[in-house]
């Protein structure tokens, strides 16, 4: 076998670290380019934007097959889908836990988040918001059979009462009702379960998928009480400092508003949502 001098073996060795150290500076650099480009300008250059929601929540968001295949549909997913005909692209959509959206955002595994999500004070520290588009107020789902028992809001002081995790209705369960015992599950219809089985009296949601939930399910029905956040409405999310994306956003929900494509877009989800 050939033998190689020492200096032949050292040279390699030094050739092979600034090959290294060359690839290395190759990526650093693609990445700087990729991180100096705006929110806005590394989605037109995907040619796709991602949004991230939960699709428990009737009309907002839901799964329904549609010619055979699940897909989900809502009025949010209507809007999101013209924020991304107007940006020009494709758009994602990523299912998962409500109280993922955030943390998912932050860690860029989206680009913006559609959940029927209230900008209350605390979240607004952490990510940016497009202006309201919708509003709603809370309501009580309970069992049809517990409604001569459960008809004010004292009825249900001490009681068992259930809320989505890392939604704003755990607070404003813990605000209106005494000494509730809090149950808080990560999916709306694990919840609507605890109620069916008398696991839980009560479950607190946003009014509308309150009403779609009872529709569904002749054994449920809603108090005569509602909850008034006050801050009230859904906003789109997007990450801090996402200034020309959140502007975008914004176009196109003036447009929307305007024009009362809202309006319908939430009509025909209570029809999608009716017509199962
Ligand atoms: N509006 C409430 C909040 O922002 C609940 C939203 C829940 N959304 C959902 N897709 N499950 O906390």
């Amino acid at each position: 076998m050939k033998k190689f001098s020492k200096s032949a073996i050292i040279s390699l060795i030094i050739g092979v670290a600034i090959l290294f150290t060359a690839c290395g500076n190759a990526t650093a650099s693609n990445n700087n380019a990729e991180e100096s480009l705006s929110k806005l300008d590394q989605i037109k250059k995907a040619g796709k934007i991602v949004v991230g929601t939960s699709a428990d929540y009737p009309p907002y968001e839901f799964h329904k097959e549609v010619n055979g295949k699940d897909e989900i549909v809502g009025f949010d997913i209507s809007i999101a889908k013209e924020i991304a005909k107007d940006l020009g692209v494709e758009l994602e959509i990523k299912d998962m836990d409500f109280d993922g959206l955030l943390l998912a955002l932050n860690a860029d595994k989206v680009d913006f988040v559609m959940a029927g999500m209230t900008p209350d004070p605390e979240r607004v520290k952490a990510v940016d918001f497009s202006k309201i588009y919708y509003n709603a107020v809370h309501g009580i789902v309970i069992k049809a059979e517990n409604k001569d028992t459960l008809k004010t809001v004292d009825d249900l002081t001490g009681k068992k009462i259930g809320a989505q995790k890392g939604a704003i209705q755990e607070k404003i369960a813990e605000a209106e009702i005494k000494d509730l015992q809090l149950k808080s599950l990560a999916k709306i219809p694990d919840l609507i379960l605890e109620v069916k089985n008398n696991k839980i009296d009560a479950v607190v949601m946003e009014k509308p998928v309150a009403d779609s939930y009872v529709d569904k399910n002749k054994d449920l029905m809603l108090m005569d009480v509602t909850f008034d956040d006050g801050e009230g409405g859904s906003a789109v999310a997007v990450k801090k400092g996402s200034t020309d994306l959140v502007n975008e956003i914004n176009k196109t929900l003036d447009r929307l508003i305007k024009d009362g494509s809202v309006d319908k877009f939430v009509l025909e989800a209570i029809e999608m949502v009716d017509g199962e």
